[in-house]
């Protein structure tokens, strides 16, 4: 046995030992902390499942805000997608997106908006997948009814608010043999992709610790100006009203889960956190003049920290402040024995092999050739054209729509909606009790000691094209 298996399993057998007396003392919650889910066996495997391909991919979006309309638009342009359903309780989000359809030179799309409950006759139609942008309370109940209908569900971030929602999430897909992708774009980002490509030929490695954060500062957005709310309902601001913690962890956790192979191979185990205290909010509600939002007493700590504890033995830390005057920072960083790589403030890598520094511009071109993800090189140039945040977000609804055309297995599956979203109801539960640690459950139910770990996947833009006609009508040039 080598040393380092040596290590990672007393690493492990006392992660489990420490994850269960911490647990213990939490009471009430080392029941939801640990527990196996509602379920004593575990029904199929989501993680690797596939379903037979489908010759066109027949999609219902619901929810068409700031978010909804951009996977409209991208969808709208890759040729075996059709679009036939558009929901949301404002009929002018619908008719923006009918707009879209039409410069697209698509026939319209069927209308949904008789209401907060109408997304459940959409899903009653002949479609494969329902694509959900609404605000986050409604992400379990609309991905579970789409689920119970038949249609494959892909919702926005966080999949769940609460560890409930993250198990019937499980056990809706498990049960009835549909994909709940949860759309994490930051997982197709071009670094992210090359860290992960690099960290799976071995560059940097045994890896050691992870960093991930949402540093983004919404106050603009969070305060309505003029009586005008931006968010629907001003949803965003009561969530944050109501929670203290990491409300949007998943950003900055995707993309160092799928290195650390979570749910294939590790898993977290425990995680502990702890927020600071309020201020930016309301000083710049008191800087606009917006003097109601200047004494919102239970507003959370501007900056969360949470600290995730893996199976393996790793270590990530999480951070959430979208109040504060920042840079925007997802940081990314991944640490290993070799060598390291950060994203924000500025990209990096150190190699042990180059010494205690950053590489230079060269040294880092270098890598870059070297280590390109496939799928940045096929797509990366359409996607970047099209856009989405520079084009990740293209890059994940084409490989989603890829994999449905084809038969593939989706890159992020129930477990990893649910391992990534529980850091929400955990990070506050962790934070009421003095930064007590708190179990992570395993939604996998033990598989993750099997699973394989997510790939270095492709795409042959052959096999699913992106439409000519996009560029005819002035959205995209592409060959
Ligand atoms: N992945 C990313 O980069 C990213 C970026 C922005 C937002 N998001 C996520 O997208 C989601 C939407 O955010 P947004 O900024 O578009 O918010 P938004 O308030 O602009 O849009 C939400 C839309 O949902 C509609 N809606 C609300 N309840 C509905 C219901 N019952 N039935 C049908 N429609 C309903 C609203 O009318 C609104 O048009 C959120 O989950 C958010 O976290 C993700």
């Amino acid at each position: 046995m080598s040393p380092s298996v040596t290590r990672r399993d007393f690493i492990r057998t006392a992660a489990l030992a420490a994850g269960a007396v911490s647990a213990g003392a939490l009471g009430a919650w080392s029941l939801v902390g640990c527990g196996s889910g509602p379920y004593a066996r575990p029904r199929r495997n989501m993680c690797g499942f596939a379903v037979p391909p489908l010759e066109r991919i027949r999609i219902g979006f619901v929810g068409l805000g700031m978010r909804g309309p951009g996977a409209v638009e991208r969808l709208a342009k890759i040729r075996d997608v059709d679009v036939v359903a558009l929901c949301d309780i404002r009929p002018t989000g619908v008719a923006e997106s009918q707009e879209i359809l039409r410069a697209h030179g698509r026939p319209p799309a069927r209308g949904f908006t008789a209401g907060p409950e109408d997304w459940r006759n959409l899903c009653q139609l002949d479609l494969d997948l329902v694509y959900i942008c609404t605000p986050w309370e409604w992400h379990v109940p609309m991905a579970v009814g789409a689920m119970r209908a038949g249609k494959h569900a892909a919702v926005e971030v966080p999949a769940a608010l609460d560890l409930d929602g993250c198990w019937e999430l499980v056990e809706t897909s498990e049960r009835t043999g549909r994909h709940c992708m949860m759309l994490e774009n930051c997982c197709y980002d071009f670094f992210e992709l090359m860290t992960l490509n690099m960290v799976r030929q071995g560059v940097f490695g045994e890896l050691t610790h992870a960093e991930g954060a949402y540093i983004h500062s919404l106050v603009d957005y969070m305060q309505p100006k003029d009586g005008q709310e931006i968010y629907q309902g001003n949803w965003r601001l009561k969530h944050n009203l109501e929670r203290n913690g990491n409300l949007y962890p998943t950003h900055g956790l995707g993309p160092v889960a799928q290195c650390l192979d979570v749910n294939r191979g590790n898993r977290f185990t425990w995680l502990t956190s702890m927020s600071s205290q309020e201020a930016a909010f309301t000083e710049h509600a008191r800087q606009s003049g917006n003097l109601q939002f200047a004494d919102l007493p239970t507003y959370r700590g501007d900056m969360n920290t949470t600290l995730i504890q893996c199976a393996r033995g790793e270590t990530v830390m999480v951070q959430h402040d979208t109040s504060t005057p920042r840079a925007y920072s997802r940081i990314h960083l991944l640490q290993g024995s070799l060598g390291m790589a950060r994203k924000w403030p500025k990209t990096g890598v150190c190699l042990h092999e180059k010494g205690h520094r950053w590489l230079d511009d060269e040294e880092f071109r270098e890598l870059e050739a070297q280590y390109r993800h496939p799928l940045v090189a096929t797509i990366g140039d359409i996607a970047r054209k099209v856009g989405g945040h520079g084009g990740m977000d293209f890059i994940m609804d084409y490989r989603l729509a890829y994999c449905l055309k084809n038969g593939l297995p989706l890159d992020q599956d129930v477990y990893d909606a649910a391992a990534w979203s529980a850091v929400v109801p955990l990070s506050c539960a962790s934070v009421a009790r003095r930064s007590g640690s708190v179990a992570v459950p395993d939604f996998t139910r033990g598989r993750w000691e099997t699973n394989a770990p997510l790939g270095i996947v492709d795409v042959d833009p052959a096999r699913l094209p992106v439409l000519a006609t996009a560029a005819a009508a002035g959205q995209l040039e592409v060959e």
